[in-house]
């Protein structure tokens, strides 16, 4: 399956799973509220499987099955790293997920297996994001629904393109340090455009994500809709999260 993926692809998924989601430790916080909110507090006490697509860490997926112990989940991620990190974390939780390794812009499930499905902050990390959209379209059950967080194109794509040669380079033990000095401008930046960060530590993970991921595919925001309507899913707008307000939250429920 691997065989098959860009080199940019593979760089995406050992970077959060070598590196970014390594050691991350799952705390009960905002996380699961923001979950709750985008996938709908009815929608998950009705429904009786939830796919996870790009899980990173896991914490999603985690904080679900506390909240909500009759979902069966299945949290796929490209990297090996990640799905030893979510296993482990997995099993400090005490909770019983399934984790499994799987590119999904080509799913290794049937068509209309999962009632609920997660994929958010993921899509932009992948080198198809309209192929990893018509995956959760394709997995959701009918009346199923499906939350995203797609980060949308606010003319900074371009810049991330020019920028890789560099920051590939910079080696992984200077990543956090590099953004120390940036942090108090980037925190000014989120009070005064109004987006809420929990913490420093919060901050600089968003720096160095933002800085030394090697793919951000950013989409038009006019594709996202045509997704939807592609699939077949009824389009529910939820907001915007980032400090550019770059990253675009929806529903989909699927006809
Ligand atoms: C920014 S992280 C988001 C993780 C998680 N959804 C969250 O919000 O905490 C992006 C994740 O997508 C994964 N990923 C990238 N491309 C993928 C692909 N084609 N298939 C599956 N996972 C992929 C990466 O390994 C990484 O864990």
């Amino acid at each position: 399956m691997t065989d098959t993926l860009s080199k940019k692809q593979k760089a995406s998924a050992d970077f959060y799973g070598q590196y970014f989601w390594k050691d991350y430790e799952i705390e009960e916080n905002a996380h699961l509220d923001f979950v709750i909110r985008g996938i709908g507090q009815e929608n998950l006490e009705n429904a009786q499987t939830l796919l996870d697509m790009g899980a990173g860490s896991g914490k999603f997926s985690i904080l679900l099955k506390r909240r909500f112990p009759h979902l069966e989940i299945t949290s796929v991620d490209l990297s090996p790293d990640n799905i030893a990190t979510i296993t482990r974390n997995a099993q400090m939780a005490q909770v019983n997920i399934a984790p499994q390794q799987a590119s999904v812009t080509d799913l290794p499930f049937e068509s209309n297996q999962f009632d609920l499905v997660l994929c958010v902050y993921m899509l932009q990390h992948t080198d198809a994001p309209a192929q990893g959209f018509a995956e959760s379209a394709r997995v959701l059950k009918s009346k199923g629904t499906s939350f995203y967080a797609i980060g949308c194109d606010n003319g900074l794509s371009n810049i991330h393109h020019g920028s890789r040669f560099f920051f590939n380079r910079v080696p992984a033990a200077w990543r956090k340090p590099s953004v120390y000095p940036l942090l108090p401008v980037y925190w000014a930046l989120t009070h005064v455009l109004k987006s809420n960060k929990a913490s420093y530590e919060e901050l600089s993970k968003d720096l160095v994500d933002w800085l030394y991921n090697p793919l951000q595919n950013f989409v038009p925001k006019s594709d996202i809709q045509n997704w939807f309507a592609q699939h077949n899913l009824d389009f529910e707008h939820l907001g915007y999260t980032g400090l550019f307000k770059s990253m675009m939250l929806c529903r989909g429920k699927k006809q």
